[in-house]
């Protein structure tokens, strides 16, 4: 957008130019500045809907522009990690990726494009000559010495199953110089290797901005020290601004929103295609892989660029002695709607605890994760704001309300499970029926009170609106008020 806009200004001092007397010349400058801030306001505004408008079309699963905000978990996975390993069972080497010439034997080869983990996507890694060309979406990997051929279709997404991602092809073309025509000639000749991710799927989710792109995007680029290249397929030109420093800190380049790239043709000595690691943990299988990339250091790195001042719990901000923990309560408005929450920070400030309650959705990313880091405990009730975690100093105590419905797996894997990668610690408080509002909607002989895995059998459409968006939670203060004293004393 940037070079949209330095076009344009140019093209006015051209038109506007010389010759013109003092007065005249100021005069028209401020009718110029108007007239520029509306250019600039026009094509900020076409911006923002040539983005969305496709994104918005594109979405069958339901967004609405109102709920971009991170309030959904709408990923298949947290339906059932046992459910979803059936929706797996599809062949490994079935789903997106297919080579097409299995005749060949080439093993090195079948190492360079490969699934990872069992439901997780394609990743692709490359070098030599590299040649990525935008209006075929297809890389071409040419390799002179080799006498072989051979392409794969890849889908650049941490989770093959993630709806609309543009697919890509890999073409790796071997062999003399009668081959040499098959590939595109450079445009753009790059020195530093490039990176190609999706930014379409689930990342409009602000759980799944970290899980499925900002954390699995580190964890392929660490070692480059931000001489790396982006191409964004299905590139989202808001969600780029809205984390602009977690990603500057990981290129010094400007993001290519390579789609959008007609008739170009970028070359690179090195190239990886897809993500790999999501839900926040590297995966154990990968490690052999991994060159010192983790969740910490991913954390330090999220502590330099959003200039957050707290490594550790507990430690006195203004030297008061002996420091007060300092509790953030995650406040959600419009569903699993904390009623209580003006009691629980009563309670809680009984107990000793200096208490904020705040609604991420209020503030800016950068506003927010300065808010989490000033604190020592933060709790809520499951959702995607629970992500903010990442922004507390090591040692800091994350609990989870787990709302009714037997939804507890998959509020640890997203939100349990990473805390120890992140040296902070977990805790959670497991709700009632008498906590539940659903006690009110249903008899208590309806099966979403009496048999929450029957409604489970209907699908996660189903589990989403009966247990995540029609349910409010009124903790029993005498019961949660145990779990603050506990949190307490991890802290003390
Ligand atoms: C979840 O998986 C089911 C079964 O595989 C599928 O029908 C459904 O469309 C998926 N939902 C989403 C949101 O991906
Ligand atoms: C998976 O693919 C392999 C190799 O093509 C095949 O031998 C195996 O039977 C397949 N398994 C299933 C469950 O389809
Ligand atoms: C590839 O190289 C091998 C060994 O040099 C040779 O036997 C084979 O015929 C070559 N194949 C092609 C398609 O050129
Ligand atoms: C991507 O390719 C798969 C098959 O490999 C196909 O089923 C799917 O429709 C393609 N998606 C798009 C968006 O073209
Ligand atoms: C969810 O996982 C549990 C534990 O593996 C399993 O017992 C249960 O049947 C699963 N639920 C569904 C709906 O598949
Ligand atoms: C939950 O609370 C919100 C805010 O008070 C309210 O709008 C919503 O209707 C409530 N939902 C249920 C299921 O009670």
């Amino acid at each position: 957008m940037a070079s949209v806009h330095k076009k344009k200004l140019k093209i006015y001092s051209g038109i506007f130019g010389g010759g013109l007397s003092r007065s005249q010349g100021k005069r028209l400058l401020r009718l110029c500045g108007v007239i520029l801030c509306f250019i600039l306001l026009f094509s900020i505004w076409s911006d923002i809907f040539k983005t969305l408008l496709p994104t918005l079309s594109r979405s069958h699963f339901g967004f609405k522009m109102g709920n971009i905000a991170p309030a959904r978990l709408l990923d298949n996975e947290t339906s059932n990690v046992s459910e979803l390993s059936e929706n797996d069972n599809v062949n490994d080497t079935k789903m997106s990726f297919q080579p097409e010439d299995n005749s060949a034997t080439f093993h090195e080869e079948e190492q360079l494009c490969r699934k990872v983990g069992p439901h997780y996507g394609d990743n692709c890694d490359f070098e030599g000559d590299i040649r990525v060309q935008a209006n075929s979406a297809t890389i071409y990997v040419f390799k002179p010495k080799q006498n072989i051929s051979k392409s794969w279709n890849i889908k650049p997404y941490v989770r093959w199953y993630a709806p609309n991602v543009r697919n890509w092809t890999v073409k790796l073309i071997g062999g003399n110089d009668k081959h040499k025509n098959l590939i595109p000639k450079c445009t753009h000749n790059h020195n530093d290797p490039a990176i190609l991710y999706s930014m379409s799927g689930y990342i409009v989710n602000y759980y799944h901005s970290f899980s499925d792109f900002l954390f699995p995007l580190y964890t392929v680029c660490f070692g480059f020290h931000r001489d790396v290249h982006f191409l964004a397929s299905d590139f989202v030109w808001w969600l780029n601004g809205k984390f602009h420093e977690v990603i500057e800190s990981l290129t010094r380049h400007q993001v290519i929103d390579i789609d959008n790239e007609n008739g170009q043709v970028h070359c690179y000595p090195k190239i990886v295609a897809g993500l790999k690691n999501p839900n926040l943990v590297i995966e154990q299988s990968e490690q052999k892989y991994e060159t010192g990339a983790s969740m910490l250091n991913f954390k330090k790195l999220i502590r330099r660029a959003y200039s957050l001042p707290r490594q550790k719990a507990m430690e006195s901000i203004q030297g008061q002695k002996p420091p007060i923990p300092h509790l953030l309560i995650i406040s959600r408005k419009r569903t699993r709607v904390l009623t209580n929450e003006g009691k629980i920070s009563e309670a809680a400030n009984e107990l000793g605890f200096e208490v904020v309650t705040a609604d991420p959705d209020t503030l800016t990313v950068s506003a927010f994760a300065q808010l989490v880091n000033s604190c020592d405990l933060m709790m809520g009730i499951h959702g995607a704001a629970l992500t903010n975690m990442i922004f507390l100093p090591d040692n800091a105590v994350l609990l989870q309300i787990l709302p009714f419905g037997e939804i507890d797996n998959f509020g640890r894997l997203y939100f349990g499970n990473p805390t120890v990668g992140m040296n902070i610690r977990y805790l959670e408080y497991k709700i009632t029926t008498e906590e539940s509002s659903l006690s009110q909607q249903y008899s208590t002989d309806d099966p979403v009170l009496s048999d929450p895995m029957s409604i489970h059998k209907k699908g996660w459409e189903t589990i989403y609106s009966v247990y995540l968006e029609n349910q409010n939670v009124t903790v029993n203060l005498g019961r949660f008020k145990d779990t603050l004293v506990q949190a307490k004393n991890l802290l003390s």
